[in-house]
């Protein structure tokens, strides 16, 4: 049985004040929640002080990206080991933000992937086709080419801990959801696709849907047999429907 994860990327959004007030409000209205897995993404810069409030509850600490070196001449580069340090388990690995405005590569997403499992970090790998590739019928060999480059090489055990984010770039702040079928369509296929990448573990493995979720369209979604969670980017940043969408039944 796999946990639901729910997990809020931030963006570049909320200074100090914003981000304590935000998470000690999810801090209180999250307290009972136990059956799902709570994880919050804010930017570098306040990661310390959000892990001050949330450091004795049910709320996980995730980055919103990394480089793959431990230390070095990176200027502007977070590197695992700081993430950790911050109080991190998770970090989002691959976003589309990250491919279209900073051209980050498959190969890339490899490298960072494995970085993040050898500091003992959580990698949420992010996929997803855009409008046009989705129009002309290439959904599922984007999506398969970004998992097979981006998880070449890994290493069985830590497989199974791995979590995917199917993120129709299309429906990235648009307001525009895939429908729970043709998330599902796209959810199944990747777990098929890990079956066989990872003979016979892809049970274990949580993939969460990306786009545009609200407190609206939370259930339907959760409800596909292959939707494990989501990632919750612009409704993160109200605790009011971050909220209700942990809550989602
Ligand atoms: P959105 O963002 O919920 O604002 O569409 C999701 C994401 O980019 O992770």
């Amino acid at each position: 049985m796999r946990k639901a994860l729910i997990a809020g990327n931030w963006k570049m959004n909320n200074e100090t004040e914003k981000a304590v007030s935000l998470v000690n409000d999810l801090k209180t209205e999250l307290k009972n929640v136990e059956d799902r897995e709570v994880v919050v993404c804010p930017p570098f810069t306040v990661l310390k002080e959000v892990k001050k409030v949330i450091c004795n509850s049910n709320i996980f600490l995730g980055g919103q990206n990394m480089y793959w070196e431990k230390t070095g001449a990176y200027t502007g580069e977070i590197s695992p080991l700081m993430l950790k340090d911050a109080g991190c388990d998770y970090v989002i690995i691959g976003h589309s933000e990250r491919r279209i405005y900073f051209g980050e590569t498959n190969e890339f997403v490899n490298k960072k992937v494995k970085a993040a499992f050898a500091y003992n970090l959580i990698p949420i790998v992010c996929v997803g086709e855009t409008l046009t590739q989705r129009e002309k019928g290439d959904a599922f060999k984007v999506v398969e080419k970004q998992l097979r480059e981006g998880l070449d090489g890994l290493k069985i055990e830590d497989f199974r801990k791995l979590v995917i984010a199917y993120e129709p770039i299309w429906a990235i702040g648009t307001g525009k959801t895939a429908t729970p079928l043709q998330a599902e369509e796209v959810h199944k296929f990747i777990r098929e696709l890990l079956e066989n990448m990872f003979v016979g573990k892809s049970e274990e493995i949580r993939i969460l849907y990306g786009g545009s979720i609200k407190p609206e369209n939370i259930s339907v979604l959760m409800a596909c047999k292959n939707i494990d969670g989501g990632l919750v980017g612009g409704a993160s940043l109200s605790a009011d429907n971050f909220i209700k969408i942990v809550k989602f039944i």
